[in-house]
């Protein structure tokens, strides 16, 4: 029985879980696990309410779940920092997701905004730090609101984190057993302490895996090759501010928002799984929002459950919806309303 919290969140956030919990239920019927879902208020919604993000006792109550689903969270309302920090961050940092694992597929060239590009063309993963780096919040002002003012902010690494991703990266290269390639992104030509560190620490690891090629990109160039050759790609390893811009570009390689999911990978604890794109606040309750982004991101919840079957098929039928139904991924363009894109996914499984 596997207990999923389920925080729906702001804007558009419960309009897309509501019908990845649909595909849920229907992936339960036909692969006979069994779940049950609780929902938490966490958003900004009740931020502005209660003054209340999320506190050291959700996260112990949190800590009782096998998975958590996640839709959106951030208000308008809300002066950007607080909830990103208050409540996404917060859960990645307290729960530990070491990893944010964001695949990048293609589904139907359709919808690549690159011209003569094709599904085998674009399909690698990006494995993303996710508990350190800039995101650390480390540094401090000086002679604040001066004309002298210097405002520091840390990228901090350590030993540890780095090795522990590039270990997650190399093992999920093997265990994906497409190219064997792993490509380090980094900026070693620039930030020498840091990029010093993920170099060796790769180089180092990479011992233990003869049978995977590694590559190393600066993540500038690594833009570049997105929109040039997105083939050469298999895997990619990166830090957590380099990972956050580059899945961006990312998701628009593959159709967009609407169809880009991730995962807040612990291994060993609790994971998180979202659609990577925000609240969209000005679709709210329109039932234009495109769902197969957090379609996805539930059967890669699945997956990582141990429910590879049940995962596997919620993407096939995700493919087939968006090859044979839809007309754009984008919100308020694909022809059909959230729900009746969601119904063609339940359908085709
Ligand atoms: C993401 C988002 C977050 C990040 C924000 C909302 C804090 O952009 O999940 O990529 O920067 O990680
Ligand atoms: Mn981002």
């Amino acid at each position: 029985m596997y207990k999923i919290a389920v925080i729906a969140g702001d804007g558009t956030g419960p309009e897309v879980v509501a019908e990845g919990l649909k595909v849920l239920a229907a992936a339960s019927k036909k692969f006979g696990f069994k779940y049950e879902a609780k929902e938490f208020d966490f958003s900004g919604q009740r931020y502005l309410k209660t003054g209340k993000t999320v506190d050291d006792n959700d996260i112990v109550q949190l800590k009782k779940y096998s998975a958590i689903y996640l839709g959106a969270v951030g208000h308008p309302e809300v002066k950007p920092g607080i909830l990103e920090t208050g409540v996404l961050l917060k859960l990645r940092f307290a729960l530990d997701q070491y990893i944010n694992l964001r695949p990048v597929k293609l589904y139907s060239d359709a919808f690549c905004p690159l011209k003569d590009k094709k599904p085998e063309d674009i399909d690698f993963v990006v494995v993303r730090e996710n508990s350190e780096g800039l995101y650390k919040g480390m540094g401090e002002f000086k002679n604040k609101g001066t004309q002298d003012e210097v405002a520091i902010q840390i990228s901090y690494n350590t030993r540890k984190g780095v090795e522990r991703c590039i270990r997650y990266a190399f093992e999920y290269c093997k265990k994906r057993n497409k190219r064997k390639k792993l490509t380090l992104c980094g900026k070693t030509n620039v930030l020498t302490y840091a990029w010093d560190l993920w170099q060796r620490t790769f180089n180092e690891v990479s011992e233990e895996y003869p049978d995977i090629t590694t590559d190393y990109a600066h993540v500038d160039a690594t833009t570049m090759w997105f929109v040039k050759n997105p083939e050469w790609f298999d895997v990619i390893v990166t830090d957590n501010m380099f990972g956050d811009i580059i899945t961006d570009l990312g998701a628009m390689v593959q159709g967009g928002m609407g169809i880009a999911a991730g995962g807040n990978i612990n291994p060993e604890g609790v994971s998180m799984f979202e659609p990577i794109g925000g609240s969209a606040p000005k679709y709210t309750g329109k039932n234009v929002i495109n769902p197969l982004a957090a379609i996805c991101a539930a059967g890669m919840m699945l997956e990582i459950l141990g429910e590879e079957n049940a995962g596997k098929a919620i993407e096939e039928a995700v493919i087939k919806v968006v090859k044979t139904k839809l007309k754009s991924l984008a919100a308020g363009k694909m022809g059909y309303s959230t729900e009746e894109v969601g119904d063609s996914v339940v359908k085709n499984l």
